[in-house]
């Protein structure tokens, strides 16, 4: 990905263009529309993807690029690759650590630590890590192993705790602070000479992170952000001057489609997340029947045991919670067995929205990397790990001027 700033702004604005001109395309959810409104416009697709199978869609559902559908699909996905495109950021080999470090670490978490510190690299040396919503602190400690001073900031007590306890028994000198970061006073906590570093800290977190390094002058940092929908306002904020001169406005439900990318589960995991669908799905057409409305209803998150139930029992306890009238004479058979037609149509019609997956969230990087060159960084974007270690591959390194 080019580095220079004109090019990090020119990729915001081609992407900001290609995002506008197919909003159409991205914004409506399959699984709440039984029709799409880009439908009509595009009939030929439309059915094409309609008649294929459950299996088809998840064996395209992290490449849809890849799939040869009708008109405007291929045009769109080779306009979308190109623009998604990024190169991962040069690594350096890290020195060797005692074995003893990672014991407690989950195994992906730990690759995705390793290449997160393999992908870090600033003029002048750190002298201080800052570990920014930091868990346990494993990150924390890995960059900090060689002698370094750590703070970690953590607002829940255990990890906390559970932190303290780690760096104390590998002998790194690390202080493990309880703190709210989205607190008045966790501006207290950046100062000048720290390096803040942030994997995976969601939405407002990082963002929050961001402006109180930049207020502090802070040298470097080093940003992985997730979970761009976790944030306290119902839409997006931009950051950058352009962000915030684009005309594209995000809901919460827009900035989840960047994290809808799955890494891949196993059968059993799969099966589970599909019946739960397939049942949604299935009472979505029940209820619109028992309510003479043709339009969704949300419902709440339900626990697992929902799906031991027999399928007319789950819809029937799920109408009650939901207050509607009891359903009567139902074919039962029927309607669950339309909840997994529609679940195979819901997944192959999201191919058309997730080729905008990657773009938006470049968007939303560049939004960050803009906002940072804005404040006198200079500001280096690119993927530290592959995919499968983690979709939240996106590393932003900032140095000051
Ligand atoms: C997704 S985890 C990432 C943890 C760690 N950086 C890692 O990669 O393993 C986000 C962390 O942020 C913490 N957190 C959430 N809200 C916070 C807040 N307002 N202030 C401080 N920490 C917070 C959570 O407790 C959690 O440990």
């Amino acid at each position: 990905m080019p580095q220079h700033f004109d090019d990090l702004r020119s990729r915001f604005l081609a992407l900001d263009a290609f995002l506008l001109a197919h909003q159409h395309l991205w914004r409506p959810k399959p699984f709440t529309h039984r029709q799409l409104p880009w439908e009509a416009q595009h009939p030929e697709l439309s059915t094409w993807l309609r008649q294929r199978s459950l299996e088809q869609a998840e064996s395209a559902h992290n490449h849809p690029e890849q799939l040869a559908a009708p008109t405007p699909f291929a045009e769109i996905a080779r306009h979308s690759k190109a623009l998604s495109e990024i190169d991962a950021l040069p690594t350096h080999a890290l020195n060797a650590i005692s074995s003893r470090m990672s014991v407690d670490v989950p195994g992906r978490k730990w690759q995705q630590i390793e290449a997160f510190a393999s992908s870090l690299s600033f003029r002048s040396t750190p002298t201080h890590w800052l570990d920014w919503c930091s868990g346990k602190g494993h990150l924390g400690r890995r960059l900090a192993h060689d002698g370094q001073t750590l703070t970690c900031l953590e607002y829940d007590e255990q990890l906390v705790e559970a932190g303290t306890h780690l760096s104390a028994r590998l002998g790194i000198q690390a202080t493990h602070l309880r703190q709210d970061v989205m607190a008045d006073d966790a501006a207290l906590r950046l100062k000048l000479h720290h390096t803040p570093v942030a994997l995976h800290a969601c939405g407002d977190l990082h963002v929050r992170l961001m402006q109180l390094a930049s207020d502090a002058r802070c040298t470097h940092m080093a940003i992985a952000p997730c979970c761009y929908n976790r944030i306290a306002s119902d839409h997006y904020q931009a950051l950058s001057t352009e962000g915030q001169a684009s005309a594209l406005e995000l809901s919460l439900d827009d900035l989840g489609l960047p994290l809808s990318e799955t890494v891949t589960a196993g059968a059993r995991v799969r099966r589970h997340r599909d019946t739960s669908m397939a049942r949604r799905l299935a009472f979505d057409l029940l209820q619109r029947q028992l309510r003479g409305i043709d339009e969704y209803l949300p419902t709440p998150s339900l626990p697992s045991a929902w799906l031991d139930k027999p399928f007319a029992d789950y819809c029937r306890d799920l109408a009650d919670l939901k207050q509607l009238p009891a359903p009567v004479d139902q074919n039962w058979l029927m309607l669950e067995a339309a909840g997994w037609q529609r679940l195979a149509e819901v997944r192959n019609l999201e191919l058309v929205r997730n080729l905008f997956r990657r773009p938006l969230e470049l968007w939303l990087i560049l939004d960050r990397a803009l906002y940072l060159q804005q404040r006198d960084y200079h500001v280096r974007v690119g993927t530290f790990c592959d995919s499968h270690v983690t979709p939240r591959n996106l590393l932003i390194l900032a140095e000051r001027k």
